[in-house]
């Protein structure tokens, strides 16, 4: 690490003056500036953030739903995303250029998302339409850099939530006859077996070596998948189903599609963050529950719904460590930041790459 480097990381670390105040005084001051800025503030927060941050959030939803807040929200000047870094890049590339978006501490980042990088994806492009041709359109999950979006959107491509996967795989099918799908296989291989794809249609690309994992002739291939996957959700395992079948049988289970194919399979239900609220809320009294997906989200469902019998399927499951990142402190720092002109944190998409990105992003919005 060099000097300007040491000294930026040092920027970007939380000042000693948020570490030392209370609980109270931090939610004292957030309350305190959220009044004073009115609507030229807005925080939006993802359904896995923290209690103690979800709290302070204007708007709380899944990715889909606060990339839609994002794009219409023309009012706020100032945009503290609590999320994860691919999501207030995403707010970015779709608010104005007079609108700021900020990530209250900058190693909020996804695993999933670094487990694709641009590199990879130009060179996975190379290889690709050497055994393809110009047959493949690439669609990227939204948990993905702005870079892969923008390459994305370069290609005729488009980005998808959780939420709207199988809408956009089939655009995708009115567009080319394969597709590529980045970077969650897990995502990509359950939503394309739901609208009929076989598993033997489907290769896997492993980034790390460059290679094409597939058995069998080649123009079978109908489905790239991109060999990554959430750290999260593949903790939940084919034993943990069956330790619920086998001690509850009343219990329901649903999961999200970013786990396992064989988990989702023998799973009752599998949806996005939303769907997954939606059933619950939806559910009778006395109702069981095993919910397979971030632990934030889980533990305020059980608190939301005390007349329900509500479990992780999982029972060793912990939150999203990088989700977790954005707290009382990062957030009172963010925002008193802004108020003494000091702004940090900053995410600030390249308008050349954000112009390719939102066409991507524009392309599933449009569909959604
Ligand atoms: P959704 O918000 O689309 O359900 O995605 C879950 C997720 O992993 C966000 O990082
Ligand atoms: Fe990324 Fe998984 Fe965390 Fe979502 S839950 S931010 S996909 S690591």
């Amino acid at each position: 690490m060099n000097l300007l480097e040491a000294l930026e990381s040092k920027a970007r670390m939380l000042p000693e003056k948020y570490r030392d105040m209370s609980a109270e005084e931090l939610e004292a001051l957030i309350r305190d500036i959220k009044a004073k800025m009115g609507k030229k503030l807005f925080i939006p927060g993802h359904h896995y953030q923290k209690d103690e941050v979800i709290q302070f959030a204007d708007a709380t939803g899944d990715s889909l739903k606060l990339a839609q807040l994002s794009a219409e929200n023309r009012d706020a000047e100032h945009i503290v995303f609590c999320g994860v870094h691919f999501m207030a890049e995403t707010a970015d590339i779709l608010t104005g250029d007079n609108q700021k978006v900020y990530l209250p501490d900058m190693r909020a980042g996804c695993s999933m998302a670094d487990m694709a990088d641009i590199y990879q994806t130009e060179r996975a492009w190379e290889s690709l339409q050497l055994l393809f041709g110009d047959t493949i359109l690439p669609l990227t999950y939204v948990n993905s850099t702005a870079a892969i979006k923008s390459f994305v959107g370069e290609n005729g491509g488009a980005t998808v939530t959780s939420s709207n996967a199988e809408k956009m795989v089939q655009w995708a099918f009115t567009q080319k006859e394969r597709l590529l799908f980045l970077p969650d296989q897990h995502l990509g291989r359950n939503t394309t077996y739901n609208i009929g794809i076989g598993l033997d249609e489907m290769a896997v690309y492993n980034p790390i070596e460059n290679n094409l994992e597939f058995e069998g002739p080649l123009e079978k291939v109908k489905v790239i998948l991109w060999k990554g996957h959430c750290s999260v959700h593949e903790n939940f395992t084919v034993e943990n189903i069956l330790n619920v079948r086998k001690t509850n049988t009343n219990m329901k289970i649903i999961v999200h599609p970013e786990c396992k194919h064989e988990v989702v399979r023998l799973s009752d239900m599998a949806g996005s963050t939303n769907y997954i609220i939606d059933a619950i809320e939806a559910s009778p009294t006395g109702s069981e529950w095993a919910i397979g997906t971030e632990m934030n989200l889980v533990n305020r469902l059980i608190a939301q719904h005390p007349d329900k019998h509500i479990v992780s399927l999982n029972p060793h499951m912990c939150p999203c460590l990088t989700m977790n990142r954005i707290d009382l402190q990062h957030l009172a720092w963010s925002l008193d930041s802004i108020m003494e002109g000091q702004e940090c944190n900053i995410i600030n998409v390249e308008s050349g790459t954000s112009e390719n990105a939102k066409l991507a992003l524009d392309r599933m919005l449009h569909q959604s």
